[in-house]
């Protein structure tokens, strides 16, 4: 029996959430047809377990290749939609391509050159934003673009890491350092093996929403979703942990970025100042009001090694309050600590000393009863229920 659904794992992500932390803030917070929201919804863990448990749900992110792997699960075609869409774009490139390399010295080292061809090809070809099958074909490929190739004869690259993917001149020193040479990879065999993997067992049954958005907008960019918000479960990027545009360059260039990584593409992924930090969350729970329900609940995981659990328990207790005009806020409980896995790049890079931790905190929502009588017609009571 399979126990977890084979999409979670299509592409991994950093700072991504269990999915067994969701299914249980969806059996504590909400019921079957409830609206669950996630604004920094990375991989789309949330979005997806909550449509495989018969909620409905929709989330954003700013950065393209989670919004690509979060969209995929969602709105996941039939498999054979899939493995048509791959046939075909086999057919279309033919027996031989010439390419245009980028002009850098990784990606010779980084993909033999026939593979290199394919990979070029499928980025060029797919509409990932635009159909589905386009959709999940390209987040299967930034699943297996990079990893450890010498465990996986899935994977395309010379060896790096699966879940970031290194800089361009310290993974050409680490290859030419060992002597590693890129491994020659059937691409479209790959894909057509790789998704009959990941169809073990069917997409969800429901659809999902995601769009390419910054948090603090959503309530502009999901004007469908006004009001609707039962739960929220979410995780924002944590205080100067990570850049992800920068971690995530490579997968970003397969879905036509840069072909060398950009520092600071998205300036809130990686604050390192305090005050500017709290600024950016309080901003993005202001932009969550329009969206919630009157009764809520919003669940936060977050971590980050430069602040106690105490100091973020105020900090977002405050920001919340503050910030969701019209509600009265509850924190549930004083916080719950988890410690964090040790990272699969410890390989490649040192692992810190200090043991890392995240804290999730849980606050309920309730609408001031004035709020409610104001915005409730007597017409749309009727329809509501
Ligand atoms: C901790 S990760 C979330 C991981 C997610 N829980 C999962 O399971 O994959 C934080 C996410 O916030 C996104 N992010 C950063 N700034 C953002 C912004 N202004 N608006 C929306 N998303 C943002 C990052 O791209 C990243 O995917």
């Amino acid at each position: 029996m399979i126990n977890r659904h084979p999409f979670h794992s299509i592409c991994p992500y950093f700072a991504m959430f269990p999915e067994q932390f969701v299914r249980h803030q969806l059996l504590s917070f909400s019921t079957p047809g409830d609206l669950v929201f996630d604004p920094f919804c990375g991989r789309g863990t949330t979005v997806f377990e909550s449509l495989l448990r018969e909620r409905a749900a929709a989330g954003s992110d700013i950065n393209p290749v989670a919004v690509c792997i979060a969209s995929a699960k969602a709105m996941a075609p039939s498999l054979n939609a899939v493995l048509n869409r791959i046939n075909m774009l086999q057919e279309l490139y033919g027996p031989v391509r010439d390419i245009d390399v980028p002009p850098s010295p990784f990606f010779e080292h980084c993909y033999e050159p026939r593979t290199l061809a394919e990979i070029m090809f499928l980025r060029e070809q797919l509409r990932w934003s635009e159909t589905a099958e386009d959709c999940f074909i390209a987040a299967m490929m930034l699943g297996i673009l990079h990893g450890e190739s010498h465990r996986s004869r899935y994977c395309l690259s010379n060896r790096m890491p699966r879940t970031i993917s290194t800089k361009p001149g310290y993974s050409v020193r680490w290859w030419n350092e060992r002597g590693l040479r890129p491994p020659r990879r059937e691409v479209f065999e790959i894909l057509r093996n790789v998704a009959l993997f990941r169809y073990r067992l069917p997409p969800a049954k429901r659809h999902g929403i995601v769009r390419h958005s910054d948090a603090r907008m959503v309530g502009e960019t999901f004007p469908e979703l006004r009001g609707r918000v039962n739960l929220v479960v979410t995780s924002p990027p944590y205080f100067d942990t990570t850049d992800y545009a920068e971690d995530q360059w490579l997968r970003l260039w397969f879905l036509g970025g840069a072909s060398k990584p950009e520092f600071r593409k998205n300036r809130d992924d990686r604050h390192t100042q305090v005050e500017e930090y709290w600024a950016f969350l309080d901003a993005a729970w202001k932009g969550l009001a329009s969206l919630m329900n009157d009764r809520a609940t919003i669940v936060i995981r977050i971590g980050g090694t430069k602040f106690t659990k105490e100091q973020l328990y105020e900090k977002l207790r405050s920001g919340l309050e503050k910030n969701l005009a019209g509600f009265t806020v509850k924190p549930l409980h004083d916080g719950i600590t988890t410690s964090i896995r040790p990272r699969e790049i410890s390989a490649f890079r040192p692992t810190p000393k200090r043991k890392n931790v995240e804290h999730d905190f849980v606050y309920t929502l309730h609408r001031h009863v004035q709020q409610i009588a104001k915005k409730t017609k007597p017409k749309d009571a009727i329809i509501e229920r």
